[in-house]
């Protein structure tokens, strides 16, 4: 498994290229289920949770083309995909286990073919993320669900119809499964306390691409006007925000100044407001967004992670790593996921001062960390343990670096080009 070894003290200074957005594109690709006609996205990052819904599209019949990217963006991805025929309903427990967006084709797989079966998710690492929510609403459409053998077993054999459902809690998974189902649902569909953040704002806007009438994006009531087909549809994927603003964190630790090449102000609006109360400065830049904190200690800083536009989950664990060293305490509160703060005991072993009380962390900032051997459990957890690296004295390794890849493209290579003394160890 490979490794990645920091030697922390560098500043970062100069210009990191955002890649496109992970959990925008994963939607995106499984809207291509909804259609015989040709999908094609650009801006796809190069990421192992990408390649795992490729297979996923693979074995339900999607055949796929994919080339470099456009604009010069040699490492970003254009993906074709068409979906003629589903040679497949079922999505298999070897592959839902390995992402749990894989849960995603439910509602496109039930709306086209009437009938899916999905494996569960299982167990993960944040929390027990059940998917009640996807099941609900489906069933408002119409459908039949049962569990038989770890799988949901979806039925609906008249095709689904629209319905009108409230989300009793808000939830960015089966927003999106919802919108796809009833893209072709017979009439309209609203669904009320929908997820607002700007990834399904962009599948909001594919669907339209793609021939399908949604009025309310950007809003928690979606309108979707279900139709018999839709067309083929070109569509750019936005720039990737946790990205963007885990970058913004790494920057601020090492008191740095990075332009973050294509980053945007105005998908991390909560998260620049809580790191300007830190002591770092952003703005917008013709080519993307500038980070930097030439002068200046952090100052601790509360944050309570909400659904979008609130401050999100998936930068909880980096701005815990940047809090380690701030002037101050700073009281860190996780209400979208229990149990998300697995990597506290690691950040402890680098000589971080956190104490947890329910769902939140009270950090005191520490005048210095140290270097040590840890590892995390998943993804956002792995790459705050990377960002404490940096500014920690000596060396620090983070093991399982699958999580990284999972999530982050190049990364020992885009903070390298930055100054970073970062480098992955194979094996
Ligand atoms: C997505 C993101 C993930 C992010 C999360 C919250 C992708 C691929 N992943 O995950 O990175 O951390 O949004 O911003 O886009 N819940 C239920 N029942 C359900 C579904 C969810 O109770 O049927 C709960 C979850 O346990 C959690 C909360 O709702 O407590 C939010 O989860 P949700 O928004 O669905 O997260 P994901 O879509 O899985």
């Amino acid at each position: 498994m490979d490794r990645i070894r920091i030697n922390g003290g560098r500043q970062l200074n100069g210009e990191i290229r955002i890649s496109g957005s992970k959990n925008a594109s994963l939607p995106l690709m499984v809207a291509a289920l909804l259609t015989d006609q040709k999908l094609t996205l650009h801006n796809v990052p190069r990421l192992a949770d990408i390649t795992t819904m490729l297979q996923l599209l693979g074995q339900h019949g999607v055949e796929i083309g994919a080339a470099p990217g456009e604009n010069g963006h040699a490492h970003a991805t254009t993906l074709t995909l068409q979906a003629g025929k589903i040679s497949s309903t079922t999505a298999p427990y070897d592959i839902v286990r390995k992402m749990r967006a894989s849960v995603l084709v439910l509602g496109a797989l039930l709306a086209r073919e009437r009938v899916a079966r999905v494996s569960l998710p299982g167990g993960c690492a944040i929390g027990a993320r059940p998917v009640d929510l996807h099941i609900a609403g489906l069933k408002a459409m119409g459908a039949k669900i049962d569990i038989d053998g770890g799988y949901l077993v979806a039925k609906a054999p008249k095709g689904l119809k629209g319905a009108r459902f409230t989300f009793p809690k808000v939830s960015v998974g089966a927003t999106e499964d919802l919108m796809m189902a009833a893209a072709l649902a017979k009439g309209t569909t609203v669904l009320d306390n929908a997820a607002r953040e700007p990834e399904i704002t962009d599948l909001a806007r594919c669907l339209v691409a793609m021939g399908v009438p949604v009025e309310g994006i950007g809003t928690e009531t979606l309108t979707i006007q279900g139709v018999d087909k839709l067309k083929e549809a070109t569509y750019s994927v936005i720039p990737d925000r946790i990205e963007t603003g885990t970058y913004a964190m790494a920057v601020a630790m090492t008191a740095g100044d990075v332009e973050l090449l294509g980053g945007r102000l105005e998908l991390i609006e909560t998260v620049a407001q809580t790191l300007r109360s830190a002591g770092v400065t952003l703005e917008q830049t013709e080519r993307g967004l500038r980070v930097h904190r030439t002068n200046g200690a952090l100052q601790g800083t509360d944050v309570m992670t909400e659904p979008y536009p609130g401050f999100p989950t998936d930068l909880q664990a980096q701005m815990m790593a940047l809090m380690t060293r701030a002037e101050g305490a700073s009281m860190i509160t996780e209400t979208v996921f229990e149990s998300r703060f697995m990597h506290v005991p690691e950040l402890a072993r680098m000589g971080a001062n956190v104490t947890i009380h329910h769902e939140s962390a009270l950090v005191r900032g520490v005048p210095r960390l140290r270097g040590a051997q840890v590892m995390a459990t998943d993804l956002r957890a792995s790459v705050s343990l990377a960002i404490a690296g940096l500014a920690a004295e000596g060396e620090t390794t983070v093991n399982r670096v699958y999580h990284l890849d999972r999530g982050y493209e190049r990364l020992e290579e885009k903070l390298a080009g930055c100054g970073a003394d970062i480098e992955r160890l194979k094996g």
